[in-house]
């Protein structure tokens, strides 16, 4: 891509803003490398300097960094921690900060022998604030995962109904999401059934799908690096006058946060008021985890949208919302959407109807 048409120069830009001169950033985590490059291998550094750019990566990834990294020059290492150590000397380098979140303990232990006489710090949250707001190249491309996925569920819903297993509705839905275009599952689907249902984060096994049951389907695709993330829950063949008073709460909680989202208004406050819908019901203690998060090239990364969280609402932030009631050893009811936080309000970027469905 020509460097002038390419988001990732402004990106390396605004994270350098006010590096010291004899500074440097050591940036390790895959994710934030792509993010600011353009590289998307799975190993490598990043070092960013007042006026330079130094990509390191092993032998078996020289030839596609050459090719995707954009703004960087390439340097081959065996061993990494020598790399930096090179880089670093190289550039006479006074001050590492690095990204603690990502480098290991034994690692830095090298570092800090190597690199005697250079002040070691931890990076700060600078990059997760960087990431969290979106640009229409990544909005484009997690709405384009989103369409990928609903149109998948479309297809294998008629699947779920008695007598089939979670995982091969589960198997068969990542099998289309790739078949229609994606490059991955977001994350391990869930498909989770009767008491099951009533675990936030179940893996699909080998329960049989039953009359009366509640089926909660966790799913999401990637495209072009970026992931959605959406959840519907459905009845099979009938629905009780519990499962229906609970289903239309927690439509009630994600319907409220969701016309409540605006740049300008607090994640916490996002998370209070989906939390006390469920609290009116007497549903709260049920629902056992924060309300959403980001989603980007991470499925989960920032703002989160949870208890008490200050972090402030900007347009180009894509959330989660997802609430949901859990019933221990009975069922358990989630709807989640990813939206596009705009300076009106949002934009929902997932397509799967949200209506009570009971196939
Ligand atoms: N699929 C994981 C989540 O909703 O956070
Ligand atoms: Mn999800
Ligand atoms: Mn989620």
């Amino acid at each position: 891509m020509p460097e002038t048409l390419s988001p990732y120069p402004a990106r390396v830009e605004r994270l350098r803003n006010a590096l010291p001169e004899k500074d440097a950033l050591l940036i390790l985590g895959e994710k934030n490398i792509r993010y600011l490059t353009g590289f998307a291998g799975s190993d490598g550094a990043l070092m960013v300097g007042p006026d330079w750019l130094t990509l390191l990566v092993d032998g078996r990834y020289v030839t596609q960094a050459r090719q995707e990294a954009v703004g960087a020059e390439v340097f081959e290492f065996r061993i990494r921690v020598e790399g930096i150590e090179s880089v670093a000397r190289r550039q006479k380098v006074g001050a590492v900060d690095f990204e603690s979140q990502v480098l290991t303990v034994d690692e830095y232990l090298r570092l800090q022998e190597k690199l005697s006489g250079v002040t070691l710090r931890p990076l700060s949250g600078e990059l997760q604030s960087l990431r969290a707001v979106k640009d229409e190249g990544e909005i484009g491309c997690i709405a384009e995962a989103a369409r990928i996925a609903s149109e998948a569920l479309a297809d294998v819903l008629a699947m779920v109904r008695p007598g089939v297993r979670e995982k091969e509705i589960a198997v068969e839905l990542e099998y289309r999401m790739q078949q229609t275009g994606a490059e991955l599952a977001a994350f391990e689907t869930i498909v989770a059934s009767g008491p099951n249902a009533a675990l936030p984060h179940a893996t699909p096994g080998f329960r049989t799908i039953g009359p009366g049951d509640c089926v909660v389907i966790d799913y999401g695709a990637v495209s072009g690096g970026y992931h959605s993330d959406e959840t519907c829950s459905y009845f099979v063949e009938r629905a009780d006058p519990r499962q229906r008073e609970v289903y239309d709460r927690v439509k009630e909680a994600h319907d409220r946060a969701i016309r409540a989202i605006r740049a300008g208004v607090s994640c916490g406050e996002i998370d209070r008021i989906a939390r006390t819908c469920l609290d009116e019901a007497g549903l709260g203690e049920y629902f056992s985890h924060g309300t959403g998060h980001g989603v980007g090239l991470d499925v989960h990364e920032g703002p989160r949208l949870a208890r008490g969280r200050e972090e402030i609402l900007q347009a180009g932030m894509v959330v989660t919302v997802e609430p949901g009631v859990y019933l221990p050893g009975l069922w358990g009811v989630r709807i989640e959407d990813t939206v596009l936080v705009t300076d009106g309000g949002c934009r929902i970027l997932t397509g799967s109807p949200k209506e009570l469905t009971i196939l």
